[in-house]
Order: C-alpha cells, then structure tokens, then sequence
C-alpha cells in the first residue's frame, strides 16, 4: 500500500511537472503574486494602524469641537484657545468660570452661558465663544438660546403661580377647566396629573400639521380628541412634545393666555429677564443661536457609549420602543426645534421645549426658587407664596417609574424633578434638563441657583459633564463658605 501511494505521488508530480513544462513557469507566477499580496496586506494592515491610531487621538486628544489638526497631528492647536469671553464673576468663584472656560479649551463648546446666584446674590454670570461660527458672531448677553426641555421648568413655574392664586388646583380634574377634554378614558386625569407626565397624553396618534398648529380651534380639537394613551390607566411615561401644549389649552381657559404670554407680559417684566417661546419676529434672526452637533464619528461614539456600548445599541434597534419613538418624534410636520433659526420652528409655542432664553434669566428664576419662591431683589414681587412654593414642592413619595425614560424620576408635585446626574456631594439639585445638555436647576438648602444653556450638543446625554462640572466648582465653595462660618 505505501508504495502505491507514494507510486501515485509521484505520478501526480510527474504530471504536475509535465504540465509547468508545457506553461511556462507558474511557480514564479504565483510567488510574484504571493508577494504582491504580501505587499498589499501590509500596506492594508499598517493603513489601519495608522488610521486607528489617528481616530483614537482624533476622540481622545480633544472634544468634537477642536480642530482635527490638532487632536491628530498636534498642528494648528492655538485654534482651540482662541475662545474670548465676556460677563461677570464674583472673586470667589472664579474657579467655576475657569472650569467653564476650560470646556471651551477641551473641545466640547461652540457658544455657552453659565450663571449662577447664591443666597441670592449674582456670583456668576458668563458667555462665551460663538453664537453663530460661520457669521462670527459672539455668544453676548444678547444671544438668544432654545433650550428644550428646560422650557417646562418655566412652564411648570407659571402653573405654580395659577395654582398660587387659586385659579388652578393640582388635584382638579382636567375637565373641569375644559370639558371637552374629558373623551377617550381621559375623564378622570388631574392637573397634578398633567404635571407628573401621567395624563396619558404623552403622544398623539394622529401627529399635527403644521397649518392645524396655527388654527387654535382644530389644535384644540386634536389635542382634547385623542383619547387616553393607556386606556385611562394612570401611567407615568415623558410628555416630551405635548406637556406644553396640554398646559397652555388649560391657561387658555382659565385665563386667555398661555405659558409665552405669561413670561412676556410678567415675568420678564418683574424679573428683567427675556424667556420667549415664539420669537418669530425679524428682529430676533440675529440673536438666535444655530446648534452645532459635532462631527458624526464623535456623535457615533458617545451615543454607543450612552446606550451601554455596541450590544446594547444593536438591542435596541431591534427592539425600538414605540411608545419612546412616538413620544420623542416631532408632531409638526417638518419642524424640528433644532433649526430653531428657521421661521416655521420660531413660529410654534411649545412650553415643553420651545424657550428661547438665557443662562442669567433661568439662575434668576432659579434663584426665586432656591429663596423659597420669595423675591431676591427689592422691590419686586415674589414669584410663589411660601404656602404656593410649599405645595408646588411637595415630594412624590414614593417616585414613579417612568415608562419612556425606564427610571424612577424623583420629582415634586408642581412638574419639576431632581436628576441622578446632578447630585454633588450628597446635595441635590430640583429642576429641569433640556436635550443637548441645558440645565434650570435650583438647590433651596444652600441657595443655589443655576442656569446654563449652549449651542453645541456633542452627545445626547443631559445634564452632561460641562455644566455639572461648573455646578461642582459652585458647591465646593458655598461649602467651604458654610463650614468656615461654622468654626
Ligand atoms: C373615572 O372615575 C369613575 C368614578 O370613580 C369611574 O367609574 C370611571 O371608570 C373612571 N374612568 C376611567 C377611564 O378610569
Ligand atoms: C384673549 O386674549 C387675546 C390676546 O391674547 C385678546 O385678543 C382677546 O380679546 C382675549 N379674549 C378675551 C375673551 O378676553
Ligand atoms: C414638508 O416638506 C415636504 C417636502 O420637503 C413638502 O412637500 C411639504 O409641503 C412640507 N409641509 C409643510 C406643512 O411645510
Ligand atoms: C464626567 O466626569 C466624571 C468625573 O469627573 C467622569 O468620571 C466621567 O467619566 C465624565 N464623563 C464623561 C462623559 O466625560
């Protein structure tokens, strides 16, 4: 038997031989294309060295607003200081306005505000950067900023004043202010309800058109139709979009106006401060900041990040939840807030997402709020009773499960909520966040009161590091403050 095998091998590399004979020397051949694709696997496998490296320092060394050049090669890295500044800091907090700055310097601003009171002085008070890059025009007190959800922090305050006043009550039925509310299982929600994203309204199955938003009559007539998201169970899941709109169907009723015209025709008055929830005027096209999202690899990178890395990601493509998508999704036909320049997006009032505002005129109203709802400057009015502000403050106990956000929020009767991202040394701040990082917090204990708003969103996490880095620099002073005065 061995000797048939090794018969037959050799007859095989007779004929193999044979065969090279006849066509002129194969074996050189397929050396040369052996090395050839030697030659082009190493070209291929140092390439991506080379470009993995350059990616890696392109997301490390810098954030997604320092130029390329910079975080790959090291070139052109002065761009990234060439931040100038303007505004307002108290000598002993100057630490926070470095840590402000020094968001600029890592990458992660365009154009930025931050401002702060404490025990109801101004401490801080700060803009920086670009309201608009490509017009090189700076971010001033004068730059108007939407800052999403932040909005109905506001929204929620002008609530608390109705029910200040005893024109509205947490615990009354919707319907006894608007009757035709009560359809689709919806008989029964409460404005306490309404406040707490637990009205069953958090999406619309029918999504509005844009000319229907402009047509009081039929938007009231969608928004008191659609009938109860879970069949008139009390559930608490985000009213992203409709939270506003239901509020001011509400104030329209009880008092012919709405979130915008309280803020325009009160607060901003009182107070000296600018929240405009429709500033679709011509006067306002240079003074509203455009948003800037970053480089996509970068955007790519931190949602992977957010959402728990790739596996979770894939999961949740797969698994998209649909009360999420029909919660989050923009209702207007082709507005979306983030082209808040456009005039179709400047023309809507959305008290859950449409203000338009500043880092000064949310510290402001936070400061108020950190007072117990009392004025902080002589001579004007308090923005809640202490009994207003108490109720308004009251804690859910225990918090509710939110279905869209998949957490317990912990939150106050009035609609406002305290942030897992927002706690500093044990204290904790109430308030609320908007998308892309802005954040309308106060702290009563230590009388903190805080607002920070930007143009850039560099991931979708909020309130994100920028602010509650500053946030951090605030509290270790106002606690060496307290213990000092201790001793
Ligand atoms: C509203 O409350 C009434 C009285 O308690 C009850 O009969 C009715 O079923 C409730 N409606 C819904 C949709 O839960
Ligand atoms: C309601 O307010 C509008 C202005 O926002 C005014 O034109 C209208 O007359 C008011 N209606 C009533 C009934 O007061
Ligand atoms: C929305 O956009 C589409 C396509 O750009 C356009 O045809 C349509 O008229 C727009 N609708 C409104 C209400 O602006
Ligand atoms: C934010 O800062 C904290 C503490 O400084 C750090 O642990 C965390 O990784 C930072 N997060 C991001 C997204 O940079």
């Amino acid at each position: 038997m061995p000797s048939k095998g090794k018969k037959r091998e050799n007859s095989k590399s007779r004929a193999s031989s044979s065969i090279s004979n006849k066509q002129s020397n194969p074996t050189t051949r397929s050396t040369a294309i052996w090395s050839v694709f030697k030659i082009l696997t190493a070209v291929v496998a140092a390439a991506s060295a080379i470009g993995y490296i350059g990616i890696e320092r392109y997301l490390t060394q810098g954030g997604p607003f320092t130029p390329w050049t910079c975080s790959v090669f090291g070139y052109k890295c002065e761009r990234r200081y060439d931040v100038s500044f303007r505004g307002y800091v108290d000598d002993d907090y100057l630490s926070a306005a470095e840590t402000f700055k020094e968001n600029f310097y890592a990458g992660e601003e365009v154009g930025a505000a931050v401002s702060a009171y404490v025990d109801g002085k101004l401490v801080l008070d700060l803009q920086g950067g670009w309201q608009n890059v490509e017009e090189q025009i700076p971010y001033t007190d004068k730059t108007l900023q939407v800052v999403f959800s932040s909005t109905k922090a506001l929204a929620a305050i002008v609530v608390a004043r109705f029910v200040d006043r005893g024109i509205l009550s947490y615990d009354e039925k919707i319907t006894t202010y608007w009757p035709e509310f009560g359809q689709g299982n919806k008989e029964n929600v409460t404005l306490g309800d309404l406040m707490l994203h637990a009205a069953g309204v958090g999406y619309l199955d029918v999504p509005i058109k844009t000319a229907e938003a402009e047509d009081p009559e039929r938007w009231s007539y969608i928004l008191a139709s659609q009938p109860h998201n879970f069949g008139g169970i009390r559930t608490r899941s985000y009213h992203a979009q409709t939270y506003g709109w239901y509020i001011n169907e509400i104030l329209q009723r009880v008092a012919n106006t709405t979130v915008h015209n309280v803020a325009m025709d009160e607060l901003n008055k009182q107070y000296n401060i600018e929240w405009n929830l429709k500033p679709y005027q011509l006067e306002y096209d240079n003074r509203i900041a455009p948003f800037y999202t970053g480089p996509l690899l970068f955007r790519a990178t931190r949602l992977l990040k957010l959402v728990g890395g790739p596996l979770a990601f894939l999961n949740a493509v797969i698994h998209p939840d649909n009360i999420a998508a029909k919660s989050l999704a923009n209702d207007l036909d082709n507005i979306s807030l983030i082209d808040c320049r456009r005039l179709a997006a400047r023309r809507i009032e959305s008290p859950a997402a449409s203000g338009f505002t500043n880092a000064h005129s949310i510290a402001k109203l936070a400061a108020m709020m950190a007072n117990g709802g009392k004025a902080i400057v002589d001579g004007e009015p308090d923005l809640l009773s202490p009994e207003g502000f108490e109720l308004s403050s009251t804690p859910i106990d225990p918090p509710e499960i939110d279905l869209l956000l998949r957490k317990a929020m912990p939150q106050e009767k009035g609609g406002w909520g305290k942030f897992d991202e927002v706690v500093i040394d044990g204290i904790e701040f109430t308030g609320w966040a908007g998308m892309g990082g802005s954040v309308f917090v106060w702290n009563q204990e230590y009388k903190i009161g805080f607002g920070y708003v930007m143009n850039a969103i560099p991931s979708w996490q909020s309130p994100d590091n920028r602010s509650v880095g500053i946030l951090r620099q605030i509290v270790n002073e106002v606690l060496k403050k307290n213990k000092n005065r201790k001793q």
